[in-house]
């Protein structure tokens, strides 16, 4: 089982500092042979948690990257540096990226790119709008964000996260019989060595029901992956 805790930017660079140092051993005993951990902080702590993880099997990943190799894009991180820094895996396509930053098809197929190249393994995030939802075109908008994508992933490793948006950050989770018509259809898809995540909404009182579904492997944590207890609630009783 994979365990991705995205913080989102909700810690500070101190925060993020604290919490690795004084949690390390813990998270360290909760990354074994059955279950990986991957903590996303805010791309200044990246380097550092790498350094301070790197006796352990705890891996960093990033929350995005660019869609360009190199060059003038003020503001922008490459795939290059995050490898540099030590990350193994960096999420793209984050709903909040789609809807903050206008992201596209095209820029999360380029970023993806990237990333291949690099070795660092993507966390390719889709998921519905709560309209599209309504509208029953859920498969519709999956294929779309995917359509791009899955061509490039080949044999490299990679992992898919399935996120509804209007489960989120709402503490509302699909019903389990919505979440299994979803990850049979992804399954259907033979992706050579995927993963296949949930998110959105996770916490400790829902993980047992996500579990019964068997083609879950992991989970991308946001709000209830920054309190130690709740993620090591989340990993541990598995
Ligand atoms: P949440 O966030 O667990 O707070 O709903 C998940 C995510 O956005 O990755």
């Amino acid at each position: 089982m994979l365990y991705v805790a995205n913080w989102k930017m909700n810690k500070s660079f101190s925060a993020a500092m604290s919490f690795a140092q004084k949690y390390k051993n813990e998270l360290s005993q909760l990354s074994n042979e059955k279950n990986s951990i991957v903590v996303c902080p805010s791309y200044p702590a990246l380097f550092p948690l790498a350094q301070l993880f790197s006796d352990t099997t705890i891996s960093v990943g990033a929350q995005n990257c660019s869609a360009h190799e190199a060059g003038a894009y003020t503001g922008q991180v490459s795939a290059q540096s995050l490898k540099q820094a030590g990350c193994t895996y960096c999420i793209i396509g984050h709903s909040e990226q789609r809807a903050y930053c206008h992201l596209t098809d095209q820029e999360i197929s380029e970023k993806l790119k990237l990333l291949l190249a690099n070795n660092i393994i993507p966390i390719i995030c889709i998921g519905e709008s709560e309209q599209t939802y309504k509208e029953k075109k859920t498969f519709e908008v999956l294929s779309t964000q995917l359509e791009l994508l899955l061509p490039q992933l080949g044999t490299s490793a990679s992992v898919i996260a399935y996120e509804p948006v209007w489960a989120i950050g709402t503490g509302i989770v699909p019903e389990n019989s919505y979440l299994k018509t979803i990850f049979s259809w992804l399954k259907q898809k033979k992706i050579a060595h995927c993963q296949l995540l949930y998110g959105g909404s996770v916490n400790e009182k829902n993980r047992d029901q996500l579990l019964q579904i068997e083609a879950i492997e992991g989970f991308l944590i946001g709000g209830a992956s920054l309190d130690f207890q709740k993620l090591q609630k989340i990993v541990s009783l598995s």
